[in-house]
């Protein structure tokens, strides 16, 4: 069904550490209760993580649109992250991020990462918004290398995660992002914002100069670039 689903069932388990695999899925979830397409190709992977502390997963997040997009600079294309949780090459979206909890008396992170390899259709929704590496460099990859570098990539930076490193975390995001610097719209529940964003805030916020000079901390919501 869904890598993440998967993962809410070994959590049960009392698992730590584990990452599920998965060639397709059949009800792939995005953000929001987004529906995230899911065909043979892709890379459906999700970490499950024990975490005493919700309030950083976030940082999670960042880790793992880092450890993508490293992956796919290895391969010489400009993979750059999108506050909070994509990668994109040029403008379009190759890799979206899930991060859901579970509290109870043990706390977890499931981090669902999508990544699109080999796929060379999408479908119309998507087709002018969405790329995969097949699509960008009309070559096919090895799923399970791709699999191991990210693995690798998110382990190192977990280092920094485990020893509450957090500034080192968003430092190295600021050098992958896409949204800094660009002037941006975002939608969340309390409103839309138009402004520049001008920084990340300790919290992984995003920091956008609102047009009346004002700094607005946006914690969450979806953002386009205007
Ligand atoms: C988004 O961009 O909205 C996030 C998409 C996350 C998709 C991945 S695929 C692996 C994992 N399992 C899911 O059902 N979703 C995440």
């Amino acid at each position: 069904s869904s890598t993440n689903s998967k993962a809410k069932i070994l959590a049960k388990k009392d698992l730590d550490k584990v990452i599920i695999i998965a060639d397709k899925q059949t009800s792939g979830k995005g953000r929001f209760k987004r529906k995230w397409v899911s065909s043979i190709g892709g890379l459906y992977m999700t970490i499950l993580l024990k975490e005493k502390d919700l309030s950083r997963v976030k940082y999670l997040t960042f880790i793992a649109s880092i450890a993508v997009a490293k992956t796919i600079r290895k391969f010489k294309l400009n993979a750059k992250v999108k506050w909070p949780n994509d990668v994109l090459i040029d403008d379009k979206k190759i890799c979206g991020i899930l991060t859901e909890t579970i509290s109870g008396k043990k706390n977890y992170a499931l981090i669902g990462i999508g990544l699109n390899v080999n796929q060379k259709k999408f479908n119309k929704e998507i087709s002018n918004k969405a790329t995969s590496l097949k699509t960008e460099t009309n070559k096919n990859y090895d799923i399970s290398n791709i699999l191991e570098s990210i693995i690798k990539e998110f382990n190192n930076l977990y280092q920094h995660y485990n020893k509450k490193n957090y500034n080192r975390i968003i430092g190295i995001w600021k050098r992958y992002s896409h949204t800094l610097g660009k002037k941006i719209k975002a939608e969340t529940l309390s409103g839309t914002y138009v402004g520049k964003a001008v920084g990340v805030y300790k919290d992984c916020s995003l920091l956008l100069k609102l047009e009346n000079g004002k700094v607005k901390k946006i914690i969450e919501g979806d953002i386009f670039t205007v």
